[in-house]
């Protein structure tokens, strides 16, 4: 199973920061921002180089490692994976953002769709998917669905805090992707909300 639980210490350190309650918005944004940093760190440390030459200090011809047509689109999933956006482009800013707007209806908890703007070239790039929370996963699967059927190839999922229902479920629809988490926590209670979790990471983000 393509799951990665990326358990360094200072992402730990982080998340447990932001599972108090009395954290303050500012703080809390901040940290979803560095935690999304150091998930893209561990999500990408697999990405091709190659080599090709430059002109060093002294002007002769070096040879340095430079990353292989990798191309990235970052696709935060409203409203809350703009939480951790700039957090994953302060590693990779060249990276276009495809944006994608999805709520969970509340009684039913089914997603529902409401935006889509991707990248024109997304066949061409490597998703990031950026949540904070994958609770059922029926948000993630809408997304993912969404991502492949306008031919994007390569998928990465990054959360902060994942549910292992939601899990089970993002990893049966979609074998091919990868879901890097900070965290797979316990479970869902009955309205659906992940235990221990974040609670409302949207609220939690934007006040
Ligand atoms: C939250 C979260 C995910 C979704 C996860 O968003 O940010 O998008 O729920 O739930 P699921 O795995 O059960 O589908 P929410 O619906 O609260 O919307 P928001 O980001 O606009 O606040």
């Amino acid at each position: 199973m393509a799951l990665h639980i990326v358990s360094h210490p200072l992402i730990q350190h982080k998340l447990g920061l932001m599972r108090d309650v009395r954290l303050s918005t500012k703080s809390f944004r901040e940290l979803a921002n560095e935690v999304s940093a150091l998930l893209t760190y561990e999500a990408t440390s697999d990405f091709e180089l190659e080599p090709t030459e430059v002109p060093g200090w002294d002007h002769k011809a070096i040879e340095v490692q430079q990353l292989r047509g990798k191309k990235v689109t970052v696709v935060p999933i409203l409203r809350a994976g703009l939480g951790m956006l700039d957090g994953v482009v302060d590693l990779i800013p060249a990276a276009k953002i495809s944006v994608v707007g999805l709520y969970r209806d509340e009684t039913t908890l089914e997603p529902v769709a409401y935006f889509e703007k991707l990248a024109s070239d997304l066949a061409q790039r490597t998703a990031l998917v950026i949540d904070p929370m994958l609770a059922t996963g029926g948000t993630m699967i809408a997304t993912l669905d969404m991502l492949k059927a306008k031919g994007c190839k390569e998928i990465r999922v990054l959360v902060l805090v994942a549910a292992p229902e939601g899990v089970a479920k993002v990893t049966a629809a979609h074998p091919d992707v990868a879901i890097y988490t900070a965290a797979l926590d316990e479970r869902l209670n009955d309205d659906g909300y992940i235990v221990p979790g974040l609670g409302d990471a949207g609220d939690r983000i934007f006040g």
